[in-house]
């Protein structure tokens, strides 16, 4: 496992980022879940050493990109994933965020309906998404997402996924060095995404012993807005918002998400809600204080004297409400902003679906009997699977966050665990993770590294739980003999 070393590093941060980043080492372990610069650009620069010469012939952007990848233990991870029957010996995932639990159910569907026509094999109705498609997100989302003015299929744009969603909102809204608030912890590619091409920077809201959903965060948004645009001369322009919430696994309470609304008014900065979650909402049936905050799409709420709406940006996709990561579809609902849609007609060509995604997704939600079936067995999966891996830490005696009920993970301190058994160790920000991390890779588990996530706290993990049983027993053994 010598390849698994530890690949923390501590960048040679602009002032801004070195004041945000202080206490943390960076870590450039991963790619689709990763922690990365808060800014890139010149980060790189300086750093490259003898490699530099051998590339000279690349951009800055592309200099900085062999090095990242060159440092990506990730994709070693990726490309041996355990497999009970193809690949008993490797790495068993409960780290990316991916739901293999109604995987047949789907591929029989996609089997028995789908068919391609010759109207596939060309650019169709271009590269924002087939009519026929953004016709089947519109109803879908007119039937699930209970919106308060109805979606109209020229309210929709198509993507492939939504960190490419998200980067067009990044490019279009923000100037170089610009920046977006999001609060910590956080979905780690969140960075890449809206920084790496549009060269843009994200503030990460300090949260400190405060419920980062709590209507009481708003104020640290504020703060960290004023604060940045008095350190550099440049403007806020968004908060990212990520409801149902990757990783703590909760809904925002309404009165929290009308005050980033009046917030984001008051500052005239847009309101992104990442809802890539919404419809993976379930019962918790261990913890008794599961919050009673059901998800609300920021779809649903009347902007009226809280927020222009053309401020207002919604994110959804396949990934995960329908397990289906590498169809590569996303989707951007922005209901009053058309001059966002004309800007995207040169921008799409780059995220355009391909017709076989396109034709899939059409068909999967055009089909309301489908839809339902399989979001309330999804539903029911993920309770059950949920209860199996909460059970398993309450047994352990393993710290874990209460009250999730939305997503597929549960927020654990292993590095507690660890350190009962281990009282030596320092527990320093990121070394303590990054011990656990390590020994986890060694027993060939892999979790999504807490301060990756922007955990303000040392040995926290997030464990994606969206997995049949046995998958997560195996898990559990494996993560049991880490910690040991
Ligand atoms: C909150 C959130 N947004 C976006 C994505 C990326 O989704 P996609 O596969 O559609 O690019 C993920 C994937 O983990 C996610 O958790």
């Amino acid at each position: 496992m010598a390849e698994f070393k530890s690949l923390a590093y501590q960048i040679p941060a602009l002032p801004y980022q070195q004041r945000a980043l202080s206490s943390h080492r960076i870590h450039w372990l991963f790619w689709f879940e990763w922690h990365k610069p808060l800014r890139f650009g010149s980060l790189w620069s300086g750093c490259l050493g003898s490699k530099a010469e051998e590339i000279s012939a690349f951009s800055h952007r592309g200099q900085n990109a062999v090095k990242l990848g060159t440092q990506q233990a990730m994709w070693k991870i990726i490309s041996d994933m355990w497999h009970p029957q193809t690949n008993p010996s490797g790495i068993l995932s409960v780290g990316m965020a991916e739901n293999t639990l109604l995987h047949e159910f789907l591929l029989e569907y996609i089997h028995a309906n789908v068919r391609l026509t010759t109207t596939h094999l060309t650019y169709n109705n271009g590269s924002m998404g087939s009519d026929e498609l953004r016709k089947a997100v519109s109803h879908f989302l007119n039937r699930k997402f209970n919106p308060f003015q109805q979606v109209e299929p020229e309210h929709v744009l198509m993507t492939n996924g939504c960190s490419s969603a998200i980067e067009h909102l990044s490019w279009t809204f923000l100037n170089q060095g610009e920046a977006i608030l999001l609060s910590k912890p956080y979905y780690s590619t969140f960075i890449a995404d809206i920084t790496l091409r549009p060269e843009a920077v994200v503030v990460p809201v300090e949260m400190g012993d405060l419920d980062p959903l709590s209507p009481q965060a708003v104020e640290e948004y504020e703060k960290a807005a004023v604060k940045f645009e008095a350190e550099t001369g440049k403007r806020v322009r968004a908060v990212m918002l990520c409801n149902p919430h990757n990783p703590l696994g909760r809904c925002y309470p309404r009165e929290t998400v009308t005050g980033l609304m009046k917030l984001c008014q008051s500052r005239q900065m847009h309101l992104i809600s990442d809802e890539i979650y919404a419809l993976s909402v379930w019962e918790n049936k261990v913890d008794g204080n599961a919050p009673t905050d059901r998800f609300e799409s920021l779809l649903s709420r009347d902007t009226t004297g809280l927020i222009d709406p053309s401020l207002v940006h919604v994110l959804w996709g396949m990934s995960k409400d329908f397990g289906a990561n590498g169809l590569r579809v996303g989707a951007i609902i922005s209901q009053s902003s058309p001059d966002f849609h004309v800007a995207q007609r040169c921008l799409s060509l780059s995220t355009f679906v391909s017709a076989m995604s396109d034709q899939i997704t059409a068909s999967i939600l055009s089909n309301d009997a489908f839809t339902d079936a399989y979001i309330e067995k999804n539903r029911e999966l993920l309770s059950l699977s949920h209860e199996y891996i909460v059970n398993c830490f309450n047994k352990h005696d393993i710290e874990y966050l209460n009250g999730c009920h939305a997503g597929f993970f549960v927020w654990i301190n292993l590095g507690k665990k660890y350190l009962q058994r281990h009282p030596e160790t320092d527990e320093g920000q990121g070394e303590l993770t990054d011990v656990v991390f390590q020994r986890l890779l060694a027993q060939k588990v892999y979790l999504a590294h807490g301060i990756a996530f922007g955990s303000e706290k040392p040995g926290w993990f997030r464990v994606v739980f969206a997995h049949p049983i046995p998958w997560l027993e195996e898990a559990m053994k494996r993560i049991m003999q880490a910690v040991e």
